[in-house]
C-alpha cells in the first residue's frame, strides 16, 4: 500500500511548483512538477541562446554544482502558452527548482514556446539541506509532439446511494480514466476502466461501490493516444457530490416504563431507545417515529403518532393492553418498526441501580466516570439484560443522549460531554424490553458529581455504638470528591500511623445514617468526614455524653431495683 504524502503546490518566485502524485514507500519518492508560463521568462544578456527562470542560471555553473540524469519529461500547452516539466526527486526535503530553455537562436523568449520549436530543456535543482546545485542533463523537446490535451471538465449528472454518474466531453482521440476519493480524505480510487473517447464526444460514466450519504470528490484526465507520443491532459478540477442515504438497516433497540400518574386514571409510559446515527458507519437519523395503539382500537387511524428527534418518549396512556413502535428516519425514509405489546396491568417492579456516583478528573481525562452496583432483585424479576445511561444537559432536558452497557459492567466513561454544561445521568437497568426506574445525578465535567454531605452529625451514642447522620445537598464549591467517606477512628490511634478506624463509603441513594456496633466502651472516638482521602469535618464523639450514657444505662436498673423494692416494701405493709 501507498500512504499519500502531502506537498505543495509551492510557489518559487514567479515558477509554479506543484507535487502531484507523490507517494512514499519507506524512502519518499516525490514527482516535481513545474509549470512555466512564456510570459514568465526572462532572456540572459550574455547569452541570447537561452532564456531562464531564474537569471542566476545565466552565468556558468559554480564548481560546486553536480550533473545527474533526471528522467525529466514535459508537455507543452497552447493555452495559456506554457510548459509543464516533471521529474522524479529522490530526497523528501523541500528544495528550490528552476527552469533554462535553449535553442540555436532566440529573438524573443516571449515568443518561444510555438508548436515549431524544438528545446533543450534542464533543470536545476537547489536543495536547501544540501546547499548544493544539481543540473539535469538537457532533454531535448519537439514541442509539437509533446503538445498536452485540454484539461476536461466534470458534471455530475445524479447520484443513488451507491453510485454517482458523471459526464464530460474530450477534447482528443484517445481514452479516459476517472479517480475519486472521499473528501477530506487524500486517497484517490482510480475506477478500473478506461473509457474510449473521440474528439468533442460528450461521455458518461457511472462510478459504484460508493458508501451512502458521503460526500466524494471526482476527477477526470484524457489521453491523445493519436500523436507520437500519448499524454494524458492534467486531472479535471474537482467535483463534489453527496451520495444519497439509504433507509436505517435495522429497528432502534426500545424499553418501556409503566408509571403511575398523580391524577389517579391514566398512566404515564416512558419509552428510551439507542440512538441508530453513527456516522462512521455512513448513519444519519434526522427523527424517530412512535406510534400507540390501545388493544381496544381495530382501526389504523386510532393510533397516536408522534415524530422526536431525541432517544426518548413520553405518552400519556390508559389502562390497558397497548401496542407501540418506534422507527428511525432519515433522508431515504423510515426503517423497520421495533414492536413492544404492552399490558399497563402485568408490570414487574423492577428495582434501580444502586450506589451511582459520578467522578471526573478533568482536564487530565475528558471523561465521565458513571459507577454503580447491580440491582438487588427478588427472584420474580428477569435478570438485567444491559444497562442504559442516559446524559441530559441540564438547560435542555429533552436534548439526552444515550448509550447502553453490557449487564456485566457497572461503570462507563461518557465522552461526548461539554465542559462548560452540567447535566442530569440517569442509569436504567433494561430487563429485555423494560427499563426498571433510574438513579440520577447531576453532574459536570468540571466538578463530577455535583451533590455534597453536609450536616453530618452525632445523634445517638451508647455503650457500644454510635449512629451518625448526614444529608446531601447540590454541591457549593468547584471541587472534584470521588468518593465520599464517613470513618470513626480512635483518638488514642490518631498519632499512630495505623489504620484502625471504621469507614463507610456514601451514596446519594443509600440510607443517610449509619450505627458503627461493637465499639470499645469508654473510649474517645473522632468521627471524621472525608472527601477522597481528605477530611472534611471532624467531630469528637464526646466522653462526657458517653459517660451520660453511660451512666444513665447503668443508672436505669439500679433505679427499677429500687422502685420494685419499694412497691414490694408498699405492698408487704398492705398485706
Ligand atoms: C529513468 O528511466 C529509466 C527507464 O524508464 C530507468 O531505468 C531509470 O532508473 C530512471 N532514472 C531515474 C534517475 O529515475
Ligand atoms: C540539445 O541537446 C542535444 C543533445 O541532448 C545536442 O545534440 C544539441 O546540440 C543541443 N542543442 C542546443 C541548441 O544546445
Ligand atoms: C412526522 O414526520 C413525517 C415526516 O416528516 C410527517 O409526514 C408527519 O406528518 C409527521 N407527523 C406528525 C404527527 O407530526
Ligand atoms: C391483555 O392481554 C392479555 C394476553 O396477552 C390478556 O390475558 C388480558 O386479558 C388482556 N387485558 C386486557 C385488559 O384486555
Ligand atoms: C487515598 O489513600 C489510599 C490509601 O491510604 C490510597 O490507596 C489512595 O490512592 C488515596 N486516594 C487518593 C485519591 O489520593
Amino acid at each position: 500500500m501507498f500512504a499519500p504524502c502531502v506537498w505543495g503546490p509551492t510557489t518559487y518566485g514567479f515558477v509554479l511548483v506543484s507535487f502531484t502524485d507523490c507517494y512514499s514507500y519507506f524512502l519518499c519518492v516525490c514527482i516535481s512538477e513545474v509549470t512555466v508560463r512564456q510570459s514568465d521568462l526572462k532572456p540572459c544578456e550574455k547569452d541570447d541562446r537561452v532564456c531562464v527562470t531564474d537569471v542566476r542560471d545565466c552565468g556558468p555553473r559554480r564548481s560546486s554544482s553536480e550533473q545527474r540524469t533526471m528522467n525529466i519529461s514535459c508537455f507543452y500547452q497552447m493555452s495559456p502558452r506554457s510548459m509543464t516539466c516533471e521529474w522524479t526527486e529522490e530526497s523528501n526535503t523541500e528544495s528550490e527548482v528552476s527552469l533554462t530553455f535553449k535553442r540555436n537562436r532566440i529573438s524573443s523568449c516571449q515568443r518561444i514556446f510555438n508548436p515549431a520549436a524544438q528545446l533543450n530543456v534542464t533543470a536545476r535543482e537547489k536543495n536547501y539541506v544540501m546547499s548544493r546545485d544539481i543540473w539535469s542533463q538537457p532533454h531535448t523537446v519537439v514541442l509539437r509532439n509533446a503538445s498536452k490535451p485540454s484539461q476536461p471538465v466534470l458534471t455530475v449528472l445524479g447520484s443513488t446511494a451507491d453510485s454517482v454518474d458523471v459526464s464530460w466531453i474530450s477534447s482528443s482521440e484517445g481514452s479516459c480514466r476517472l479517480r475519486h476519493r472521499v473528501n477530506h480524505t487524500h486517497t484517490w480510487t482510480q475506477v478500473p476502466d478506461s473509457v474510449p473517447a473521440h474528439r468533442a464526444q460528450i461521455l458518461t460514466y457511472r462510478i459504484k461501490d460508493l458508501l451512502p450519504f458521503t460526500i466524494y470528490r471526482a476527477a477526470v484526465t484524457c489521453r491523445q493516444e493519436s500523436s507520437i507520443r500519448s499524454e494524458w491532459s492534467s486531472w479535471s478540477p474537482d467535483v463534489t457530490v453527496r451520495t444519497l442515504d439509504r433507509v436505517p438497516s435495522r429497528p432502534p433497540e426500545v424499553c418501556y416504563r409503566v408509571e403511575k400518574t398523580d391524577s389517579g386514571g391514566s398512566l404515564h409510559l416512558h419509552l428510551m431507545w439507542k440512538d441508530l446515527e453513527n456516522r462512521d458507519a455512513g448513519d444519519h437519523i434526522l427523527g424517530y417515529q412512535v406510534s400507540y395503539k390501545p388493544a381496544s382500537e381495530q382501526q389504523p387511524q386510532d393510533s397516536f403518532v408522534q415524530n422526536v428527534t431525541g432517544v426518548t418518549a413520553l405518552l400519556v396512556v390508559e389502562e390497558g393492553n397497548c401496542s407501540v413502535t418506534v422507527k428511525a428516519l432519515n433522508t431515504a425514509g423510515y426503517g423497520p418498526a421495533a414492536n413492544l405489546s404492552i399490558d399497563t396491568q402485568r408490570q414487574n417492579a423492577l428495582p434501580s441501580v444502586r450506589k451511582l456516583w459520578v467522578s471526573s478528573s478533568f482536564p487530565a481525562m475528558n471523561g465521565l466516570l458513571v459507577q454503580w452496583e447491580s440491582p438487588t432483585a427478588p427472584p420474580s424479576v428477569p435478570p438485567v439484560s444491559h444497562f442504559a445511561v442516559e446524559w441530559c444537559p441540564k438547560p435542555r432536558p429533552s436534548s439526552c443522549c444515550l448509550t447502553t452497557v453490557d449487564s456485566i459492567l457497572t461503570s462507563t466513561v461518557i465522552q461526548d460531554v461539554d465542559p462548560d454544561e452540567s447535566y442530569l445521568i440517569s442509569v436504567f437497568p433494561v430487563y429485555n424490553q423494560q427499563c426498571g426506574s433510574p438513579q440520577s445525578l447531576p453532574a459536570s465535567l468540571q466538578q463530577g458529581a455535583l451533590l455534597e454531605v453536609v450536616k453530618m452529625k452525632v445523634v445517638g451514642i451508647t455503650k457500644t455504638t454510635v449512629t451518625v447522620t448526614w444529608a446531601w445537598q447540590n454541591k457549593s464549591g468547584p471541587v472534584q470528591v470521588n468518593r465520599y467517606r464517613v470513618m470513626l477512628r480512635k483518638d488514642s490511634e490518631r498519632q499512630k500511623n495505623v489504620p484502625s478506624f471504621r469507614a463507610l463509603f456514601l451514596w446519594p441513594d443509600q440510607m443517610h445514617n449509619h450505627t458503627f456496633l461493637n465499639l470499645n466502651p469508654d473510649t474517645e472516638y473522632s468521627l471524621l468526614l472525608m472527601a477522597d482521602n481528605v477530611s472534611r469535618n471532624i467531630i469528637p464523639v464526646r466522653k462526657d455524653f458517653v459517660t451520660v450514657a453511660t451512666v444513665i444505662a447503668t443508672v436505669t436498673p439500679l433505679l427499677l431495683l429500687a422502685v420494685t423494692v419499694f412497691i414490694i416494701s408498699i405492698l408487704s405493709r398492705t398485706v
